[in-house]
């Protein structure tokens, strides 16, 4: 169709308005570059047209495609192909000027077969300049064996000239939506790390993150161990299918590969073909197609701990830029590992404290029985004895006898309630249910006692439960005013829960004495939890769980 150059000036500028507002309302990068290759192709009146990037490594990122017949269709973040061989892209790139194959089926390359792919019989292409420097190929198309007209590499420069500053401002988008994607994956491993998540949902996540914000085929996470092995304690992969190093499985180091080589240096390592790569690790890599890989340490308080690498099976290397993209990942790691690690050395110096302070206890419970205790029986029994000998005639004497002997009886029975109270020995005996049967006996205040228990638990379960209950009904009688209490302990599913209940004035805080908070000691160093709810005028009510594994507790 023959059209007057004012005729096409003025579609030329029409189709740059329509652009123009497409970048202007903010549309997303691909529906410019969809736009920018549709336009061009109506312009013309070609059969295809493609939008394409030149990316670092030889990379060729077809970004928008468009066709007369409709469903020229590409991948989200557009398809990739690579420079190399006589085509199209190849030939801008190394021309840098228009360009023009009349015979397709000749050309060769990938993006050669790409391009047959589409249906490129014959085509031109021109270079897509922004800010003077090379930025990429808009390519036309015949999809029949008609040449194109003469003027298509003039006409194609016009518009692509124009259409330069779109392409270019959907380009800036493209890259602020990549930095966005990537402080937010950081935001949410950030906020993962707060909030104290257990370490290996970090991790997953971490990988996870890494392996989608950088396009990367794998990510994992590494930790060192003494003697020469690593083990994986996070993995992400594209496809999902299994890595043949399977996580929590650990393998030696050595070879040519980034995580010995992140190992030997304590810095970042890059290996850009995995062909002459050797080990365990390499040999894994291989066997999924990655060809490069990235690998940056995890440092722990200023100590090599593990690495993170990604890795790719693109044959172009990963962007020079991964390391220190990296590095903001493998930093929250570390500092989730920190925190871990500062956690459970305070769990475990909680657990030494509270196991000290019983064998303590324990310790003074012995003596008094053994010691003051035995005296004292002897005593009482040598006192009755002398009183039973003496004579009818000293009748005031026996009766100061009496008086003495039942006041030393009194006082036995008080050590023995004070040894009671330091230290249980009924429940190393007896278990709890005895044990706090004895326990709510003694409340002045009347309790119902609930115990569900089909066997003996470990010592310093049984111990913990105990002084909860011991705590809660003393306190109970102290401070609540109350008319009842109830205790009610049950096992099951891999825990014990313990729950005391008053009827009382409420009010109730873990901050006023030292009783609640060495029950909060006591149960948390067993990895257990411990709460409280005391409203005012409503009652108190003491909530505990206690894992019967006490894994906690053995760090
Ligand atoms: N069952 C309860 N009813 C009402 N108030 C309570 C109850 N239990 C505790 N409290 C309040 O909470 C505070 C803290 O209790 P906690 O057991 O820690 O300390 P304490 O009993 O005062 O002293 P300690 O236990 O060290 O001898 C108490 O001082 C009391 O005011
Ligand atoms: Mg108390």
């Amino acid at each position: 169709m023959e059209t007057r150059p004012d005729d096409r000036i003025a579609a030329e500028l029409a189709a740059l308005r329509r652009v123009a507002a497409l970048v202007a309302g903010g549309a997303p990068p691909e529906e410019v570059f969809a736009a920018v290759a549709a336009e061009a192709g109506l312009l013309l009146g070609a059969d295809l047209t493609t939008v394409a990037r030149y990316d670092p490594g030889g990379v060729v990122m077809i970004l928008g495609a468009w066709s007369s017949a409709g469903g020229a269709k590409l991948d989200s973040g557009g398809t990739r192909t690579s420079l190399g061989g006589r085509n199209l892209s190849a030939l801008v790139f190394r021309t840098g000027r228009a360009v023009r194959i009349d015979d397709y089926g000749q050309a060769t390359g990938v993006a050669a077969d790409l391009g047959r792919e589409l249906g490129f019989r014959m085509g031109v292409g021109v270079p897509i300049t922004v800010d003077g420097r090379l930025w990429g190929v808009m390519s036309v198309g015949s999809m029949t064996e008609a040449p194109l007209p003469a003027d298509t590499e003039t006409r194609l420069a016009g518009f692509t000239e124009l259409a330069g500053t779109a392409i270019a401002n959907a380009q800036a988008r493209v890259e602020l939506r990549g930095y966005a994607e990537e402080q937010a994956a950081l935001r949410r491993v950030a906020t993962l790390v707060a909030r104290g998540a257990p370490p290996e949902q970090v991790f997953a996540t971490v990988t996870a993150e890494i392996g989608r914000v950088f396009a990367v085929d794998y990510a994992g996470m590494s930790r060192y161990d003494a003697g020469g092995t690593v083990t994986t304690v996070g993995r992400w992969d594209r496809t999902g299918t299994p890595w043949p190093i399977v996580a929590g499985g650990r393998f030696a180091l050595g070879g040519r590969n980034v995580t010995t080589l992140v190992f030997q240096a304590g810095q970042p390592a890059r290996i850009d073909d995995y062909a002459g790569s050797s080990g365990v690790i390499s040999d894994a890599a291989r066997s999924k197609g990655y060809r490069s890989a990235v690998g940056a340490p995890i440092l722990v308080d200023g100590r090599l701990w593990g690495v993170i690498t990604v890795g790719s099976a693109g044959e172009e290397a990963l962007p020079a830029d991964t390391e220190v993209r990296l590095a903001a990942f493998t930093e929250l790691a570390g500092t989730a590992i920190a925190n871990a690690e500062a956690q459970a050395a305070l769990a475990a110096s909680r657990a030494r404290i509270v196991t000290a302070a019983d064998a303590a206890r324990r310790r003074i419970e012995r003596d008094l029985h053994d010691g003051a205790q035995q005296r004292l029986v002897t005593l009482a029994l040598r006192l009755r004895e002398a009183q039973a000998s003496a004579p009818p005639e000293a009748g005031e004497l026996v009766r100061r006898l009496d008086q003495v002997a039942a006041g030393l009886e009194a006082a036995l029975e008080e050590l023995r309630e004070i040894a009671r109270g330091i230290h249980p020995a009924v429940l190393a005996e007896g278990g709890l249910r005895p044990a706090l049967a004895a326990l709510a006996r003694r409340c002045p205040v009347r309790v119902e006692l609930g115990v569900q228990l089909a066997a003996r638990l470990p010592a310093p379960v049984e111990i913990a439960a105990y002084y909860v209950v011991s705590e809660a009904l003393t306190n109970t009688a102290k401070h609540a005013s109350a008319t009842a209490a109830e205790v009610d302990v049950a096992a099951g599913q891999g825990e014990l829960r313990v729950r005391v209940r008053d009827d009382g004035r409420g009010g109730a805080d873990f901050g006023h004495g030292s009783g609640l908070l060495g029950l909060k000691d006591r149960v948390e160093a067993l990895g257990g939890r411990i709460s409280l709810h005391s409203p005012t005028g409503a009652g108190t009510t003491l909530d505990v769980h206690i894992p019967l594994d006490g894994s906690a507790a053995r760090s």
